[in-house]
């Protein structure tokens, strides 16, 4: 028998996770079509370069990206649904679902109106593979659509294939998945789907097969789990507060029983970013249309402690500063909603700065990669081109984005340009011992004798 052609792949939506995923497709062998409706953002694509700050990524499109000396040639980018109806046979549908505006659902056009674009220009047998975060619901609605409006009728089959990717480790969580999830209705589907990940199922990622519904809550229930654990640490962080005990050895102490384990136990000024927040809001809203919403209740809660982490920030800067803000001047490291990223969608660090500024006090932000995104959604607030200058004559510094820049910084240096050698840790993860030395105040959040 020859050898069956390899498939061809498409990536509608090249934003951060379509973006990643061409380009991880392309590295392992495929070739590649990616289309964003944005004229712009294809040309920057074919220069190899990208919209947001993802470490590893421009470097892998370069690799692949036809025309770069030396790429492989197997990566091209296009604004055409046509082409890519005619190119894939199998297309991942990779668009955005924020959140609706003035509502907790998320907002589901984008994946409207990818399905629609594409399924008219399918006219042979093709797989369509959701990756993009979705209500439970939508995959059986969608694949209807499809077989709708696709000329190959039911040919054109439906696949839910939840992405769990990390900002900042996007490359390496795409090439080698910690599981590969599909939510299938065939053999067929399943196949093509082994054959897509051949290379990490290989290497030994693990890949759960189920239904539509199952499929679309992993992803959202993941989500969850991660925001529940954070904040359960921030309530725990609280209590410490009321009780002057200490948050970081409380989370060090339960983190070694491995049923409990340490990771996303560190406690802060809670999560933000552009989807642990809107994903339990959105998950809150669908569990109330299926009439399940009792059974998220607690979402509420975890939501509600997370936002109140970024009051509690505010305050304790008020404490510190003797009972005002009104005329202080406050030097801010971080704007970024985690470190690694220059993404400042719903970011902690830059929300606190912002209420600090509204509330009367001077802020100066520096962040290593989110000022320039941070200066457009907040362009009233100072910015600085480093550490020493955002901190320079003020009389406190927070530390509200954990970048390792900022773990290795010289306390010396730093006290002499503030005029008062105050620090407030918002990411516990600065030493407070280091810092004393050096006859800084420094306050954690949820450590209030450490
Ligand atoms: C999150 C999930 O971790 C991914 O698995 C998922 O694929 C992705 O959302 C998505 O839905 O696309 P991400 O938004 O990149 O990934 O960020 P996380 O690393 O989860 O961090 C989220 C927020 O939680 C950040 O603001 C971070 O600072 C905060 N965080 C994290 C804590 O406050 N404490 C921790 O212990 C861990």
């Amino acid at each position: 028998m020859a050898n069956k052609a390899p498939l061809r792949i498409t990536v509608i939506g090249t934003g951060y996770l379509g973006a990643t995923h061409a380009a991880a497709m392309a590295e392992l062998g495929f070739d590649v079509l990616g289309l964003d409706i944005s004229a712009e953002k294809v040309a920057l694509l074919e220069r190899g370069e990208t919209p947001m700050y993802e470490p590893g990524l421009e470097e892998l499109l370069r690799k692949h990206v036809a025309g770069h000396e030396g790429s492989s040639g197997r990566l091209r980018f296009t604004t055409s649904y046509e082409e890519v109806g005619e190119f894939g046979d199998v297309h991942f549908v990779c668009v955005n679902t924020p959140q609706k505006h003035g509502e907790y659902a998320c907002d589901m056009s984008y994946v409207d109106s990818a399905i629609d674009a594409l399924a008219v220009h399918l006219h042979r047998p093709a797989l369509v593979v959701g990756k993009s975060t979705v209500p439970v619901g939508s995959a059986a609605r969608l694949a209807a659509r499809l077989a709708e409006l696709a000329p190959v009728g039911e040919e054109a089959e439906l696949a839910w294939n939840p992405e769990f990717l990390r900002e900042g480790f996007a490359v390496q969580d795409t090439l080698h998945p910690d599981r590969i999830v599909v939510g299938v209705r065939s053999e067929r589907a399943e196949q093509q789907l082994r054959e897509v990940y051949a290379k990490p199922l290989a290497e030994g990622s693990p890949f759960v097969v189920t239904d539509f519904p199952t499929s679309e809550l992993v992803k959202t229930s993941a989500n969850s789990f991660l925001a529940t654990k954070i904040s359960f640490i921030n309530a725990m962080a609280e209590v410490c507060e009321a009780a002057d005990g200490d948050v970081a050895k409380l989370a060090e102490a339960i983190g070694y029983d491995d049923r409990i384990g340490k990771k996303f136990l560190r406690s802060g000024i809670g999560f933000g970013g552009g989807c642990l927040p809107k994903d339990i809001r959105a998950f809150m809203a669908r569990a109330g249309e299926l009439g399940a919403s009792e059974a998220l209740t607690f979402l509420r809660e975890v939501d509600s402690i997370n936002m109140r982490r970024r009051a509690h920030m505010v305050e304790l800067t008020r404490q510190a500063l003797g009972g005002t803000l009104l005329g202080t001047r406050i030097g801010v490291l971080g704007a970024t909603f985690k470190p690694d990223s220059d993404d400042v969608r719903d970011s902690p660090a830059l929300n606190v700065a912002g209420q600090l500024h509204l509330q009367g006090a001077q802020v100066t932000v520096y962040d290593p990669k989110g000022m320039e995104n941070a200066r457009a959604i907040f362009p009233t607030l100072g910015y600085a081109p480093s550490a020493v200058e955002a901190v320079r004559g003020a009389d406190v510094v927070l530390h509200l984005t954990e970048w390792r820049e900022f773990q290795q910084l010289d306390p010396a240096v730093l006290g002499e340009a503030v005029a008062v050698r105050r620090l407030l840790d918002g990411r516990n993860t600065l030493d407070p011992a280091l810092w004393r030395k050096e006859n800084w105040t420094f306050r954690a959040l949820g450590r209030p004798t450490a």
